[in-house]
């Protein structure tokens, strides 16, 4: 466990579904390790992993998955791995734009901003997040090395804005620290 223990513990109880979305991975011909890394990561900051969904790459089903989870309020952060870049069938960011309520550009600007320290090729993810209901929904890049870079550098800040969505927090000024 990376985190303060205060943190593990505010985040405790809070629930995370993972979506990957690939052609091949749904088709048995390559294996999700994307969504392994991003299974090991968030357990590692104490949070619970409800439910893995691996789909092809098509708007629909992604999108249906995402409201169900969202509607049903079994996880409160989806995340999901793939899909982001410029290939025809790349369609996460708008099956996500199909079912959040209210967007939350600064998320995916933060995760570009800090890879471009990485790799320039970061401008060519089109990642968005937003939130529908009481679940926030994150597209992070498909590859591995790419969710690693990517969840690494937001996750210590996730736990405060799940808390203020949920009810749990409301005073943003008392637990700041920069
Ligand atoms: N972000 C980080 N941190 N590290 C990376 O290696 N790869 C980029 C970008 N974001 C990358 C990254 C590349 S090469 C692409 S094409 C886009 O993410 C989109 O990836 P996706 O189509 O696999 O979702």
């Amino acid at each position: 466990m990376r985190t303060a223990e205060c943190t593990r513990l505010e985040v405790e109880r809070m629930k995370v579904a993972i979506i990957t979305s690939s052609d091949s991975g749904y088709a048995g011909a390559r294996e999700d390790l994307s969504g392994k890394v991003i299974e090991d990561i968030v357990r590692e900051y104490g949070y619970e992993v409800s439910e893995k969904i691996l789909l092809p790459d098509e708007r629909e089903r992604l999108s249906e998955a995402m409201r169900r989870i969202a509607d049903e309020g079994s996880a409160q952060l989806i995340l999901t791995t793939g899909g982001t870049g410029f290939s025809p069938r790349d369609c996460m960011p708008e099956a996500t734009m199909d079912v959040v309520e209210r967007i939350v550009p600064g998320i995916p600007e933060a995760m570009r901003a800090y890879s471009m320290q990485l790799t320039k090729r970061a401008m060519l993810s089109r990642a968005a997040a937003g939130i529908r209901r009481s679940t926030l929904i994150i597209n992070l890049p498909g590859s591995p090395k790419a969710v690693r870079e990517c969840l690494e550098y937001i996750i210590p800040e996730l736990s405060h804005g799940l808390e203020i969505l949920t009810g749990q927090a409301s005073d943003c000024a008392r637990s700041y620290k920069k």
